[in-house]
């Protein structure tokens, strides 16, 4: 029993440290950034979800973008009858259009731009369809401003019988 209250007190003395060492050089034991208004992160291991679409921007942000989800959100949206289920997650990632150089005809990614997610929580988001937003670019939040058009923009114009996505299900 001993021990292990020792080691607890040596725990918090090392997390503390950690603390005080500086919010920069301790990135990793510092909490993920979330975006302004919804509290949203960029999800841990979104980068091997599943794809669910392509897309393209046209000028002037000539962008491509991919579109993955988590299992709940790829599993719903495949056949998608009512709103996605609370725990979905769309991630929207954008870059910079750029002509292959070893193939003139060929768009590959450039740059990244912005890393956009979409979280379903529809207690916590009822507001917002139940949707909570972010968008990030490396690594860092934008403004509040930004994240008040999200959800406008959304719900005008993307279906509401598609739960406020745009994206389909590319076979
Ligand atoms: C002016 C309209 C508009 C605004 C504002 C907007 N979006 Fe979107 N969003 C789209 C369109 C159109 C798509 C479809 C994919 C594409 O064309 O890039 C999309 C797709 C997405 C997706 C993939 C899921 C889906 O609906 O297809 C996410 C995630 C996303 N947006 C997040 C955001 C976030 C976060 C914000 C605010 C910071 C935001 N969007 C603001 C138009 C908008």
């Amino acid at each position: 029993m001993q021990h292990v209250h020792r080691a607890r007190v040596f725990l918090s003395a090392a997390l503390m440290l950690c603390a005080a060492a500086g919010s920069a050089s301790a990135a990793e034991s510092t909490p993920r950034a979330v975006s302004p208004i919804f509290g949203v992160s960029i999800p841990e291991g979104y980068r091997s979800w599943q794809l669910i679409a392509p897309a393209e921007e046209a000028a002037p942000l000539d962008e491509l973008r991919v579109v993955l989800g988590n299992p709940a959100a790829v599993k719903a949206i495949q056949d998608l009858k009512g709103p996605f289920p609370d725990g979905a997650i769309l991630v929207k990632l954008a870059y910079k259009r750029k002509q292959s150089p070893e193939f003139s005809s060929a768009t590959v990614p450039g740059q990244a731009t912005t890393v956009q997610v979409m979280v379903k929580d529809s207690k916590r988001y009822a507001s917002t369809g139940g949707w909570g937003f972010g968008r990030f670019i490396g690594g860092v939040p934008t403004d509040a401003a930004q994240h008040q058009t999200c959800f406008a923009c959304h719900e005008a114009r993307a279906a509401k019988d598609r739960d406020y996505v745009f994206t389909r299900f590319a076979p």
